[in-house]
């Protein structure tokens, strides 16, 4: 079958957030820096892209985001030093992140919401579906959820968010989702949603994590949404109001994700993150292994 409409090249990665919950380390380093065993966790995002065949990647940054652009970037130096030490390694792992993808950079100015920061990306979107990439959320390489997420766009057409069911204490933290069950075990049809709504107040258990492909209506309504939860101009807003009237971009519908997904935003998640993800490491992990048990057992004996 001949799909009429463009393929899906174009990935955004909103990353202009202060990361204030990671002080001190984030006063002079952005927050997408941080080190997820021994890569940025923006990295992992970015591959993330790229596996689901978008090379074409824009990054939402702000203030204090040079880091960012110099990491995807040659560095001659290094490379040079590297070269003349004979480290094809290390080498092969700084040019890495320069040949992932071609990147592009658009500043965001004003913090005003991660809907503001997807408004910002428009002028280089154009009329086509993209994908929107959160870096807080990272989903393992093994359960490949955007390609899910492109697939049942192109089939279905509109916007496809990801949905993970979580416990209803831990809805609070997201924006939650009313939804119908389709033909597919794995997507339903959206019909509300509610930015970090009151656990009695939430449509249900359905939590988005950070994986959108959506129509570029949303940006004609992005341009009339006005500040909601936070006093910030929320995607998820936007998005209700495409799920409330297909006229406008096309349904709304949510893959449901049962894959493992690492939270890296707070401090607690991040370092199980890194536990994790240290412990699946065919070169650490099974050093890694044997000491976290030890130690793990050392810990539960002088409790
Ligand atoms: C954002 C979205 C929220 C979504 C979450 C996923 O919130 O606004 O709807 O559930 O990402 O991580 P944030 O965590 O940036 O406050």
């Amino acid at each position: 079958m001949i799909h009429s409409h463009p393929r899906i090249s174009k990935a955004v990665i909103p990353a202009a957030g202060l990361g204030t919950r990671f002080l001190p380390a984030t006063k002079a380093t952005p927050k997408e820096m941080l080190p997820v065993v021994d890569k940025p966790a923006i990295q992992y995002v970015v591959e993330e892209a790229v596996a689901a065949g978008l090379d074409d990647v824009l990054m939402v940054t702000g203030r204090n985001k040079r880091p960012l652009e110099d990491h995807f970037d040659r560095n001659y130096e290094l490379e040079s030093a590297l070269e003349k030490k004979g480290d094809a390694d290390r080498l092969a792992k700084v040019q890495e992140s320069s040949d992932l993808a071609t990147m592009h950079y658009v500043r965001q100015g004003d913090p005003k919401g991660l809907g503001h920061a997807v408004l910002c990306a428009a002028p280089h979107v154009g009329d086509e579906p993209f994908a929107v990439l959160l870096g807080d959320d990272l989903i393992d390489p093994r359960d490949p959820l955007l390609r899910r997420m492109i697939e049942v766009q192109e089939q279905r057409g509109g916007s496809v968010v990801a949905l993970m069911e979580v416990a209803p204490e831990q809805i609070h933290l997201y924006g939650s989702a009313a939804v119908e069950a389709t033909e597919d075990s794995d997507v339903v049809r959206v019909s509300g949603l509610v930015e970090k709504p009151d656990p009695a107040d939430a449509p249900s258990n359905y939590a988005i994590i950070g994986r959108y492909v959506l129509d570029p209506a949303v940006f004609g309504i992005l341009r009339r949404t006005e500040p909601g939860r936070g006093g910030e101009i929320q995607l998820t807003d936007a998005l209700q109001q495409l799920a409330a009237d297909e006229r406008i971009g096309g349904p709304v519908h949510g893959v449901v994700f049962k894959g493992r997904r690492y939270d890296t935003g707070d401090r607690g998640d991040y370092l199980r993150a890194i536990v994790r993800l240290a412990c699946e490491r065919e070169d650490l992990g099974p050093d890694f292994r044997s000491w976290l048990r030890r130690y793990v057992t050392e810990e539960m004996q002088e409790r």
